[in-house]
Order: C-alpha cells, then structure tokens, then sequence
C-alpha cells in the first residue's frame, strides 16, 4: 500500500485538540475509536441505520458511520467521553438514564445520549411526542424506549432547574424551538 495518500487531520474532541494522520477512506467512527481511543462511540450497523455512532460535530448530531475521518478536519466534536463534568459530576442526561432505566445492555445508549443531548438544545421543553420522535432515528433492542422517553424528558427537566439556578426564575417566558413565545 502506498502511503502518499495519508492525510494529517487536526480535530477537536471533547476539548482536547489531537493530530491524526490517516487514509482517506477511514471513518470518523474507527477515527475516534482507534486512533483516538474514544471508544465510548459505538458502531453497530456501520450503514447509518442504528444510530450507535452518534456524535456532535460543529453543533449537528452526525453519524460517524457516515463520515469520513477527513471530513472532520478543523472541526470540534463531542463525543459521550465528553458529556459528564470534568470533575465527574454526571450530566443531567446521565444522570436521569440512570435514574430512569434508561438502558439495559447499554449498546445504543452513547449513542442515544448524544441525540438526546442535540435534541433537548434544540427544544428544551419538549413534549413525550417531540421526544419519541427526536430519538426516532436511534435503535435500541432492549428497552422498549419507555424508559429511554421518560429519561429524556426528566433530564430536560433537570437542565431547566440547573438554567434557572444560573440565571434565575424563567416565568417571563418560555421560547419554544420554532420560536413560539409562551408568557
Ligand atoms: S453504526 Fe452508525 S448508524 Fe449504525
Ligand atoms: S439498551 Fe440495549 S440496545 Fe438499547
């Protein structure tokens, strides 16, 4: 194999800047997992199907089964690694899969976090219907996804409270993701 074709990528993940040189054909996913060891990102289908692999890059929920390591050059990415604090503190996320039983053998759960985790962003007060259909394109086998449902929306609760410790009561208004205002 010629070796002309190695690409030097520099990435952000969870923070940290890493440079990688890779070929241009390996996957964001084998990127993070093998020459990152970020294997907190799983791979089940490899055909952007489950939803396994999901990670956050540049603000967008993607695939990382779908991307190629090459496409990531220059951008910042988190990944499940990345969710809780760096002292340890769980994010609220975690927090309520764990309070909830949200996962059984644990598979799809980075996965679905980082859905949950783009989504809630994108509507902090989402209805059960809104949820069920943001974490639509996550597969999991094992839960029936009532647990994963009633997680989600206990941690948009939890990162409601958490915002209005920091910036106080939020009954002026609530600013719903379409823009709709509630007073
Ligand atoms: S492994 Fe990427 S969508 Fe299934
Ligand atoms: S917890 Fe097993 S696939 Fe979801």
């Amino acid at each position: 194999m010629s070796h002309s074709n190695l690409r030097n990528l520099t990435l952000t993940v969870n923070g940290k800047e890493y440079n990688v040189t890779v070929e241009p054909r390996m996957l964001l996913s084998d990127v993070l997992r093998d020459e990152l060891g970020l294997t907190g990102t799983h791979v089940g289908c490899e055909h952007g199907i489950c939803g396994a692999c999901t990670v956050i890059m540049d603000g967008r929920a993607v695939r990382s089964c779908l991307a190629f390591g090459v496409q990531a050059d220059k951008a910042e990415i988190t990944t499940v690694e990345g969710l809780a604090e760096p002292g340890g503190d769980l994010h609220p996320l975690q927090e309520a899969f764990w309070e909830k039983h949200g996962l059984q053998c644990g598979f799809c759960t980075s996965g679905m976090l980082m859905s949950a985790c783009h989504f809630l962003k994108e509507n902090p007060n989402p209805t059960r219907e809104q949820i069920r259909e943001g974490i639509s394109g996550n597969l999991c086998r094992c839960t029936g996804y009532q647990n994963i449902v009633d997680a989600v929306e206990m941690a948009a609760e939890l990162m409601n409270k958490n915002k209005e410790s920091v910036e106080g009561p939020s009954d002026k208004k609530i600013i719903h993701s379409r823009g709709e205002v509630e007073v």
